[in-house]
């Protein structure tokens, strides 16, 4: 799996949608991340063909991942069907990575209809998303096929250390969604972050995105913008110290800006939110 993969969360417009991914392709990106409830699982596939189909890459080069929404993860019959609606909106025959998006909902049963559909070539690597540890612990001990990734937030604003040795010591994959804080707290003009990156020539979202790398992290950048494409992907031509690594991520707040999966009101939202009939 490319360790700098390209996220496609909040664009549901189908025609920019098929046009950005289309541009990160010719950027060099290779792997993409959406979601059933993204809205644009289609125009992510049309992107793919389209690359497919005048030769930019091969079905073999890319590495496309999607994720499960609550309102499928109420049983094995209706999770199941949703592995199937991805893949038919996508036009594949299977998955690169396959993800629960939320820890919520019947999410055992869940996970057994993606064992299956491992087991069965749909999906080649199955995975979690926001299973926060205690959440993740016990899936981990539970489920017969482990996961291979569990994609949280993870920026030096929440850099979520605990999650991450966790991870580690489980040997799943950790993977950052937001890796640039969706911009928040001023992280593209950060006087640290750019007082690191003025050593090397990079910009704070590089040395940002490199911190992350650096500490193992797979990284779901998101830019519709070509130069800034390419620039999230030049970071592997630098290395941070240990003191640098440090001072970043001395940065966390210790809770996320963005979202907060312990609000009760937030989850009863997210648990009735429909994306389909
Ligand atoms: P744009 O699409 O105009 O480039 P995240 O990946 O954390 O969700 O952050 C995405 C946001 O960061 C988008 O608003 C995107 O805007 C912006 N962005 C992405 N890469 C860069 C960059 N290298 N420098 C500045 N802004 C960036």
């Amino acid at each position: 799996m490319p360790q700098v993969g390209f996220g496609v969360f909040q664009i549901p417009d189908a025609d920019q949608c098929r046009k950005v991914v289309l541009e990160a392709i010719k950027a060099g990106y290779r792997s993409f991340d959406t979601a059933a409830s993204y809205m644009n699982e289609e125009a992510v596939g049309e992107a793919i063909h389209e690359a497919i189909e005048t030769g930019l890459v091969t079905r073999e080069e890319l590495f496309i991942t999607t994720k499960m929404w609550v309102q499928d993860m109420w049983n094995y019959e209706d999770a199941a069907k949703a592995i199937d609606t991805s893949l038919n909106k996508l036009g594949l025959e299977y998955l690169d990575l396959y993800l629960l998006h939320q820890a919520m909902g019947d999410y055992f049963s869940a996970y057994r209809a993606m064992e299956d559909a491992y087991k069965g070539g749909k999906l080649k690597a199955i995975g979690v998303s926001n299973f926060f540890p205690a959440v993740l612990a016990n899936l981990y001990e539970i489920v017969e096929i482990k996961p291979a990734v569990n994609q949280v937030e993870l920026h030096p604003f929440f850099a979520q250390e605990d999650a991450l040795a966790l991870m580690k010591e489980l040997h799943v994959a950790p993977e950052a969604w937001a890796p640039l804080a969706e911009g928040k707290h001023g992280i593209f003009t950060h006087p640290l972050l750019s007082e690191i990156g003025s050593r090397y020539g990079k910009t704070p979202a590089q040395v940002a995105l490199r911190w992350n790398v650096q500490r193992g992290v797979i990284i779901l950048p998101k830019s519709t913008n070509p130069d800034r494409m390419k620039q999230n992907m030049d970071i592997f031509d630098f290395a941070l110290t240990e003191e640098e690594m440090g001072q970043i991520t001395a940065l966390t707040l210790d809770h996320s800006e963005i979202i907060n999966h312990f609000d009760p009101n937030l989850v009863r939202f997210l648990v009735t939110r429909k994306i389909h009939d």
